[in-house]
């Protein structure tokens, strides 16, 4: 991955990285709910990625420890830490990236829409700064539900007059990355060279991998792909009831973070052809937000690029997804507004 081809190009000598602070313009990244399980392995992974000049850490608690820490590994950005809401703006200030991983994970037994209600305050006010203090700013959500905060960030920077809607992404990545392993186990082909698109939302059977389209191809059985689909799904459940009770996915999140924010920053740097998937404002369903490939360019979504050929079980899948992800996500997002 290109996060990994960064930790090895750092290990090299800066004359032999290809890489120059001259050649790679000044990117400022700002990971908001940097002390977390989520933002601290986050935090490392962003100061390990040459195209980051200044990494600033935000949180309600414990940045300066996490900032200190970080900042003596010897690599391109210079790293700050700010803490509480005093220092939000300072954080925000210039920031070309804003990563937003702040809110609370589940326990067993919980669903995601059971974080509605503390994450979505927790959004708001965190959006509330970005459409302030850097409205220009890339926004990677990463905070759950993913299927409303993202509709929430986009109310809050349409109320601002800050919208954009080629800049605000929620971070589906892991849903990508964990089909990419469940289907290099299922098909013994090297992980390194699978693809899989994952579209939808990001919860439950809104998650919907198109194992059709999978490269390397392999030629699995029906019950195989169902299988493969199912665990896809249940990803995020399974690692909360293997840490059982001490919070949700957080290693695997952050390794997905961070490719996806190293993908928005190669588009704003303008490199050519970055495609991943992710939960942006859509029109290739009748969803407002809906995750699919999309085209990274200098102004954020160059492209929404569409489904292509679907399996009848994975147009199964799409019919189902679309009322449990529209009724629920647009009556919780109106009760939120109305309790405003
Ligand atoms: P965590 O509790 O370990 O960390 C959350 C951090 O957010 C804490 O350090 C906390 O102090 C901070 N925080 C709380 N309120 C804040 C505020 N107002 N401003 C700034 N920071 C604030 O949780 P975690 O495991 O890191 O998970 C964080 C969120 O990410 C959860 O909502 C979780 O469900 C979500 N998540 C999403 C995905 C995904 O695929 N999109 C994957 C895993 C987890
Ligand atoms: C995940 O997919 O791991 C996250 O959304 C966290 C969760 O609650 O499952």
């Amino acid at each position: 991955s290109s996060v990994l081809r960064s930790v090895k190009t750092l290990a090299k000598p800066a004359g032999a990285r290809g890489y120059s602070s001259e050649s790679v313009p000044d990117r400022k990244v700002a990971v908001l709910g940097a002390a977390g399980g989520i933002g601290q392995p986050l935090a490392l992974l962003m100061k390990l990625n040459p195209l980051v000049s200044r990494l600033a850490l935000y949180d309600i608690a414990n940045t300066p420890g996490v900032a200190a820490d970080v900042g003596h590994i010897n690599t391109r950005s210079e790293v700050a830490g700010y803490m509480g809401n005093d220092q939000l703006g300072q954080a925000l200030e210039d920031s070309d990236v804003v990563i937003i991983p702040a809110g609370v994970p589940r326990k067993p037994g919980m669903t995601r829409d059971d974080l509605f209600n503390i994450n979505a305050g927790i959004v708001k006010d965190l959006c509330s700064a970005i459409a302030k203090y850097c409205p220009n700013a890339i926004v990677n959500m990463i905070s759950n539900p993913v299927n409303s905060t993202v509709p929430i960030a986009a109310e809050v920077f349409k109320k601002a007059g800050t919208y954009n809607e080629k800049k605000l992404f929620g971070v589906t990545t892991l849903d990508v990355v964990r089909a990419k392993t469940f289907y290099a186990g299922k098909a013994n082909v090297n992980v390194a060279e699978v693809n899989v698109p994952v579209v939808g939302g990001h919860a439950g059977i809104t998650i919907l991998p198109l194992f059709s389209q999978a490269t390397p191809k392999a030629n699995l059985a029906d019950e195989d792909i169902k299988a493969l689909t199912k665990r896809t799904q249940d990803g995020g459940t399974e690692v909360v009831e293997a840490k059982a009770g001490k919070g949700s996915a957080t290693l695997s999140m952050a390794y997905a973070g961070a490719i996806f924010a190293d993908a928005c920053l190669k588009g704003l740097n303008g490199v050519p052809d970055v495609v991943e998937c992710s939960f942006v404002q859509s029109t290739v369903t009748e969803l407002p937000f809906f995750a699919s490939k999309v085209r990274l360019g200098k102004n954020g979504v160059e492209e929404v690029l569409g489904l292509g050929p679907l399996s009848d079980f994975e147009q199964e899948g799409l019919e189902k997804l679309n009322p449990t992800f529209h009724i629920r996500k647009l009556f919780q997002i109106l009760q939120f507004f109305r309790k405003c």
